[in-house]
């Protein structure tokens, strides 16, 4: 009988973050500092043959889902190679794809033809001059052009991700719900996490998720439970009555979804992280190629792997159980 990643807690595993690259070509402020990050040099990260090696065991672990994140997936040259290898995979049925948007219009359709099934694209403000201030440079024309061509090669569903952070774009969600009045776009807010950056900065741009939901009612406009859109993430989704679109809310920090967990991240530089908040990781690299020793390291990470994050802590280091991660969210993938 086929072995299931199951951990300690029981809960079983079956999707797969993979993060391509460290690099990012934009700034977001919740994610990297401005400058003097440092990134791995290319021999480092794992090479689109190591990663389709790895993801193939895992299939037969019972992965059946996949998303490819960064830094920014698309600066990684020829991206759609590697969806083909991993659309080639038996097991495989979902290849997904987090990205800035601003590489992906001219890519679209080669990487639909590849295999690739969705994407989630991040926009944290629909104007281009406070888009440039978050990104710290994004031309926003780009990530709107990228959205419009997901529409037309047929990537469903599209998902829009908003990080919500106080005095910086709180005043748009209005505009954010309205989108999905107006369009098939189903738009995702996320709690700011306190990864990688200092603490005190972030309480003060942190902003919980209910926020969304009273201002939702004080436009009068009913948003009802909605089901239907299909994830593998912690999203609690929502339908404004009559809208094409709907939205989704993210809420690590005010309300935690460890307890149904199902994915395990693996870093560009070939690490296994078992949860996306602490620092515990496992390298992988020098296993590939013995399909057994690949298997047990990732029953090794996930035999510790951890009941929960301890985010809602006022000081991530304050955390009692272990260690909080010390890499940036750009090194991980979110
Ligand atoms: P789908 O539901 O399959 O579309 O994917 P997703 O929402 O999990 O993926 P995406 O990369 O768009 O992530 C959205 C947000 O959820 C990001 O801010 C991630 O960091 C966050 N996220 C995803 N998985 C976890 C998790 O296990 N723990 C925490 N704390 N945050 C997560
Ligand atoms: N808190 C919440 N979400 C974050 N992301 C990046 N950094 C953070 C953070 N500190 C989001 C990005 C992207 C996804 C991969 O993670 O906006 O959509
Ligand atoms: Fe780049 Fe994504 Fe981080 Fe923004 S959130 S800096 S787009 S990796």
């Amino acid at each position: 009988m086929e072995r299931k990643l199951i951990d300690r807690f029981g809960r079983q595993h079956d999707y797969l973050r993979i993060s391509v690259t460290d690099k990012c070509n934009l700034r977001c402020v919740y994610c990297m500092p401005e400058e003097g990050m440092t990134f791995e040099p290319d021999e480092k990260l794992l090479r689109f043959e190591e990663i389709a090696e790895v993801v193939r065991v895992l299939a037969g672990l019972g992965v059946r889902k996949l998303r490819l994140t960064g830094g920014e997936p698309m600066v990684r040259r020829d991206l759609e190679k590697l969806v083909a290898m991993l659309a080639a995979i038996p097991g495989i049925e979902d290849i997904a794809l987090t990205t800035n948007g601003i590489f992906l219009a001219p890519k679209a359709e080669q990487l639909r033809a590849a295999g690739l099934t969705r994407v989630n694209i991040s926009l944290d403000s629909l104007h281009a001059d406070r888009f440039r201030l978050i990104t710290r440079g994004g031309d926003i024309r780009k990530v709107l052009d990228s959205i419009a061509a997901a529409e037309r090669v047929g990537l469903d569903p599209i998902k829009i991700n908003v990080v919500l952070m106080k005095g910086m774009n709180d005043d748009e969600i209005a505009d954010f719900l309205r989108l999905t009045l107006e369009r098939k776009l189903h738009v995702r807010f996320i709690e700011y996490m306190p990864i990688g950056h200092d603490d005190e900065g972030w309480k003060a741009r942190y902003l919980p998720l209910s926020t969304v939901l009273e201002r939702c009612a004080e436009l009068g406009w009913d948003a009802q439970p909605a089901e239907a859109v299909y994830g593998n993430g912690p999203a609690r989704n929502y339908r404004i009555a009559g809208a094409p679109g709907a939205f989704g809310l993210i809420h690590p920090v005010s309300d935690h979804f460890c307890e149904t967990c199902n994915r395990l991240r693996l870093t560009a530089d070939g690490n296994i992280k078992p949860c996306l908040y602490w620092s515990d990781e496992f390298n992988v690299r020098r296993y590939i190629g013995d399909d057994r020793a690949v298997e047990e390291l990732f029953f090794r990470a996930l035999d510790i792997k951890p009941q929960n994050h301890e985010m809602a802590q006022a000081l991530a280091s304050a955390a009692q159980s272990h260690t909080p991660t010390a890499r940036r969210m750009s090194q991980i993938g979110g």
